[in-house]
């Protein structure tokens, strides 16, 4: 089979048109990660961080589980990585305010991990890269070799782990992390953060966990203290101070995120919501109270001092949205009586010290009102209240934590088609691989293409189903998207023949692969005087 027959040169105004969109991913069929080669049927999203993961449906991941998408945040990330560009990361919790960081110089962090159980490839390359790239960006970047998770979750020693262990680290120097500016740990070695995980244990019990990742009565120790590591390893970026900390990770990894959202809010000494008297009202209660306020002209006999009392009468005369709520709120205003319904911010005590709540009364500035439990402060917005509360926190020994973001990204497919596994070598391409071995691998792969070579030129390859166009797109083509649009155009246009196609995929594999072992050997020669103890001091497992 001949190379291509068509160069891209001679693109109609047709082609341009879809060029400038997203086209080289196929701008309306949703990129299946496993190639489509999924059962229909197999749809039902499980996210397990311990199980195999295949993703069906990532569209079933915003609905199910609130990921964000991530195309919705990306026109205000400055500069974006290709694999933020090509859709490859394709959803985020909350990255936001890194983003924001990222423009307005401020500080941010990334931090991933790394389960030392075999050798390093392509799809971790995806996440150093992330992790390398917001580096780059100005972050303070960490990485980790979560080596007491693969000791208790999937029985390695510790032999076998020290040698993966240091392997890992060297891919990550030679893509281009800088250990200088960076921070590179073992979890087993890094006692701060064991310190912090166990902290962390106390306000994380047992049916949370049972809930979260289907634990039972039958469940090793050594796992639920993988999950506190793991959610310590999250928020250690922000052990110095608080700051925008973003997690790259595959999906299966959400359900750790939600737990070390939750637990870095429930960490937090005090707590700050707007509140209209003195007594407690949910959040829908609350959107009441705020009509009520608001309509105070229609029904207080004084505007200026409108009663709970009266906002009660009014209320139950209206058909309130939410309805559900108005029961219970019509039942606190008439407790409340003739005290004035009057906006104010709360800030309450969740697990401050009597030290940290006296000295959080005195800061609050202007009137304010003192409970045994909060304080309500009359001249203070709440975006300043958290502001205070958190300094509070901070002067009182408390971590002050935000709540921690995460990018995911796409699987990638398997070479043999199905899933990428280090169970089947043929399947993934190891950052270890002999380069002319990769070079194999990438000319076996399976494709996207037709059965015949007339039949490619007639309708075209199945670019969004072809694992070797991953390659190109994930990793192959690097910084480069006039290069991935130009293969994915050329396929689908029927220009682009798979024989062809594979040997340069094949070819821009094993030079890669040259290249990084090169700069794996450099570092090596360097690696003693980094400041990782890449040997764990336990022998015995
Ligand atoms: N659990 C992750 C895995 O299975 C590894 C890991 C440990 C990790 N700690 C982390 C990932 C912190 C992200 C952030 O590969
Ligand atoms: Fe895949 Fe290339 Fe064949 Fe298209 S031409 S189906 S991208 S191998």
């Amino acid at each position: 089979m001949s190379d291509r027959d068509t160069p891209t040169e001679d693109a109609s105004p047709d082609e341009d048109r879809r060029r400038s969109g997203r086209a080289w991913r196929g701008s309306d069929a949703p990129l299946r990660a496993d190639g489509g080669t999924e059962a229909e049927g197999a749809d039902d999203v499980r996210l397990d961080p311990w199980g195999s993961s295949t993703i069906a449906d990532y569209r079933k991941l915003f609905e199910q589980f609130g990921i964000e998408e991530f195309d919705e945040v990306l026109p205000e990330v400055p500069d974006p990585h290709y694999l933020m560009r090509r859709g490859v990361i394709f959803g985020h919790r909350d990255y936001r305010p890194v983003a924001e960081a990222m423009r307005e110089g401020e500080e941010f962090a990334s931090l991933s991990g790394f389960m030392p159980t075999g050798d390093p490839h392509i799809g971790h390359k995806m996440v150093f890269d992330e992790i390398i790239w917001h580096q780059q960006q100005g972050g303070d970047a960490y990485a980790l070799i979560a080596d007491l998770e693969a000791h208790a979750a999937r029985g390695l020693s510790w032999e076998e782990i020290d040698e993966h262990a240091r392997s890992y680290v060297l891919s990550l120097l030679a893509l281009g992390f800088d250990p200088e500016d960076g921070e590179l740990y073992r979890q087993s070695d890094n006692r701060e953060l064991q310190d912090l995980a166990f902290e962390l244990g106390t306000e994380a019990n047992f049916s949370e966990l049972q809930a979260i990742y289907d634990f039972g009565g039958e469940t090793n120790v050594s796992y639920m203290q993988s999950v506190v590591t793991q959610m310590a390893d999250i928020l250690y970026p922000q052990l110095d101070e608080p700051k925008p900390t973003v997690i790259p990770v595959g999906p299966d990894q959400d359900p750790h995120m939600r737990l070390a959202r939750d637990l870095a809010a429930r960490m937090r000494y005090f707590g700050v919501r707007e509140a209209f008297a003195s007594f407690e009202a949910e959040a829908d209660e609350r959107v009441l109270l705020r009509q009520a306020y608001d309509a105070r002209e229609e029904y207080a006999e004084d505007a200026d001092l409108p009663r709970c009392g009266e906002a009660a009468d009014w209320l139950r005369s209206r058909e309130p949205a939410p309805p559900d709520a108005r029961e219970s709120a019509v039942e606190k205003l008439e407790n409340a009586g003739k005290e004035p319904i009057r906006p104010r911010t709360r800030i309450f005590d969740r697990r401050a010290t009597d030290a940290a709540f006296e000295a959080l009364i005195e800061a609050v500035p202007g009137e304010k009102r003192v409970y045994d439990e909060h304080v309500d402060a009359f001249e203070l917005g709440e975006r300043e209240a958290e502001e205070f509360a958190r300094e509070v926190e901070l002067d009182h020994g408390g971590h002050g934590f935000l709540p921690p973001s995460s990018v995911y990204h796409r699987f990638m497919t398997g070479l043999t088609g199905g899933k990428m596994s280090s169970s089947i070598p043929a399947s993934h391409i190891s950052l270890l691989d002999d380069p002319e071995d990769g070079y194999d691998k990438v000319k076996s792969a399976t494709t996207g293409g037709r059965t015949t070579a007339e039949e490619q030129r007639e309708k075209g390859g199945k670019a969004d189903e072809c694992p070797v166009y991953e390659l190109y797109a994930y990793l192959l083509s690097g910084d480069d998207d006039e290069f991935a649009k130009e293969v994915y155009e050329e396929c689908v246009g029927g220009e682009r023949l798979c024989g062809g196609c594979k040997e340069q995929a094949a070819e821009l594999m094993e030079s890669f692969l040259e290249d990084h072992q090169e700069k794996r050997a450099e570092w090596e020669e360097k690696l003693d005087e980094l400041d990782i103890d890449l040997d764990s001091d336990r022998k015995r497992a």
